[in-house]
């Protein structure tokens, strides 16, 4: 059995959980359901990031110590989470013992590497990014590139990770690797990065309470970045001498926002090759989702609730729209038109349409019994391609062009219906093959778009009769043409996505 294990970032603590998580979360979660469709082992991680400068800022706004106000939040996130349908078999949150045992490790093999020294920094800071600037990277005014805010002015004594030392190595290593980060734009922008020359980073903090102490001088505690990335190692039980680590190392997918791929992308395998460590096997970068033309942050106060979303246009609509809306790596302008547009057209219009007419045909034609699929369908050619399609794209972390493959096949049986026009016909052998074909190519549907709506395929999975459920579907063998089972009764039901009003 292969083994999948596929990564989102941790998200800081100070703020409850908006879109933007919601964004790489669900696409994480929809790409590691169609592992699971794959029969794939998975490991799917998630969690948030508690140490730090903002996060002890936020907490003291808040009144409150900083390990109780990470408690009063980190569970925010996993309800979130919950609601949305996400199935991450792990939640990490890096005040746990674990994480720390991890880090502590790291950071002993990358010190006895000889890439960590003591040196003294001066350097302009930005708070919400955790992360020192040049002067050519900020704007005019000391302005943050990423939060057009003002950086702060930072002078004390740090370790440094050794990160110049590693220019070649990277790059070498990512040379034979052409498809470790994708999609292949935001790999260029990655390599241009390294090649535009690395400077080492700080690694620690003496004005720093809210840390990890390093293991061989604990006046210092670990900058946010060494801390955070090496959660991906803590989850699997890196240094615990468990059997874990060896099966699920090396990751197979990191998912992050193009804000982090500086830290991924560079200081992180480099990191890892100090300790020797092996690399992420990929990493697929995507772009920001937008409200107003600004990336959605706390601190652009443009955020939007997914909850919120939930309760307008109930939860399959607003993850497919999450998925359906951007092509992965790309920004993605989040609007309310733009969010029910997609859900008239593409669920409204297109699936339930379709799901409502057959189940109303098979009413009223064939007694409310689903028929048999013609063996020699012109349907049977749209679904193969489909499927092929739809894998190759989810294979490439692209689940709107996933998604888009899927929906060809949707189109196609809504053309093949009005072609026939079986509801303009007497009861007979045509009407049933016509309709048994659009029974196989809904639940043929129905699998592929498991991983994007959960439950509405399992819902669709029932309504044309079938038994079990859709997850637990293996592919590429459910994807065969005709394996409806004829004879199971067909349920019309309400509307699965009643058209919405703006
Ligand atoms: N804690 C760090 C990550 C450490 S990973 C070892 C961090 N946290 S964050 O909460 O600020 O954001 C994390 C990620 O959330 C971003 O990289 C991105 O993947 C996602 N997004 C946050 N806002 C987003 C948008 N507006 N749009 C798309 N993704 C966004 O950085």
């Amino acid at each position: 059995m292969t083994r999948f294990y596929a990564t989102t970032p941790i998200y800081y603590v100070n703020a409850e959980p908006h879109l933007g998580h919601a964004y790489t979360t669900i696409i994480g979660d929809a790409i590691t359901r169609w592992h699971r469709l794959l029969g794939d082992d998975v490991k799917y991680l998630t969690g948030t990031d508690e140490h730090g400068l903002k996060i002890q800022q936020a907490a003291d706004a808040a009144n409150m110590g900083p390990q109780e106000f990470t408690d009063s939040i980190a569970p925010k996130f996993a309800e979130a989470w919950t609601r949305l349908n996400i199935a991450n078999d792990d939640f990490i949150r890096t005040t746990e013992p674990r994480h720390k045992a991890a880090v502590t490790e790291l950071l002993q093999r990358c010190y006895d590497a000889g890439d960590i020294e003591l040196d003294t920094f001066a350097g302009k800071y930005c708070v919400p990014c955790e992360e020192y600037y040049t002067d050519d990277e900020l704007g005019e005014g000391d302005l943050c590139p990423i939060h057009q805010r003002q950086v702060e002015y930072f002078e004390e004594e740090n370790y440094f990770f050794r990160l110049s030392r590693f220019e070649d190595r990277l790059l070498d290593w990512y040379s034979k690797r052409p498809n470790a980060m994708i999609p292949e734009h935001r790999g260029n922008e990655v390599l241009g990065l390294i090649k535009s020359g690395l400077r080492d980073f700080s690694i620690s903090r003496t004005s720093l309470e809210w840390g990890i102490p390093l293991p061989w001088d604990s006046k210092h505690v670990t900058y946010v970045w060494f801390d955070a990335l090496t959660n991906y190692l803590s989850a699997v039980g890196f240094g615990d001498g468990t059997d874990e680590y060896k099966k699920w190392w090396p990751v197979d997918y990191h998912l992050i926002g193009k804000d982090i791929v500086r830290q991924h992308c560079v200081y992180w395998p480099a990191m890892l090759m100090s300790a020797g460590v092996e690399l992420p096997k990929q990493w697929a970068i995507g772009g920001w989702l937008l409200s107003g033309g600004e990336k959605m942050s706390k601190t652009s106060g443009n955020v939007v609730n997914p909850l919120d979303l939930i309760d307008d246009i109930g939860l399959d609509g607003f993850r497919y729209y999450v998925l359906a809306e951007t092509p992965y790596g790309s920004d993605g302008d989040f609007t309310y038109e733009g969010l029910v547009g997609r859900y008239n057209s593409d669920l409204a219009n297109n699936l339930g349409n379709l799901m409502a007419r057959v189940a109303t045909v098979v009413g009223k034609m064939c007694d409310g019994i689903g028929t048999a699929p013609a063996g020699d369908s012109p349907l049977a050619e749209a679904a193969a391609t489909a499927f092929a399609e739809t894998a190759a794209q989810w294979g490439i972390a692209q689940p709107s062009r996933a998604l888009e493959a899927t929906w060809q096949l949707i189109r196609a049986t809504n053309a093949h219906l009005e072609t026939n026009e079986p509801w303009k016909s007497e009861p007979g052998p045509d009407v049933d093959a016509v309709m048994g074909d659009a029974l196989e190519a809904l639940r043929i549907v129905a699998i592929l778009a498991s991983p994007a709506m959960p439950e509405t395929s399992q819902a669709i999975w029932e309504r044309i009769g079938m038994t079990g459920n859709v997850i637990d579907q293996r592919l590429p063998a459910a994807a065969a043409w005709g394996q409806y089972a004829p004879g199971s009764t067909v349920i019309k039901g309400d509307a699965l996505f009643p058209r919405i009003k703006l």
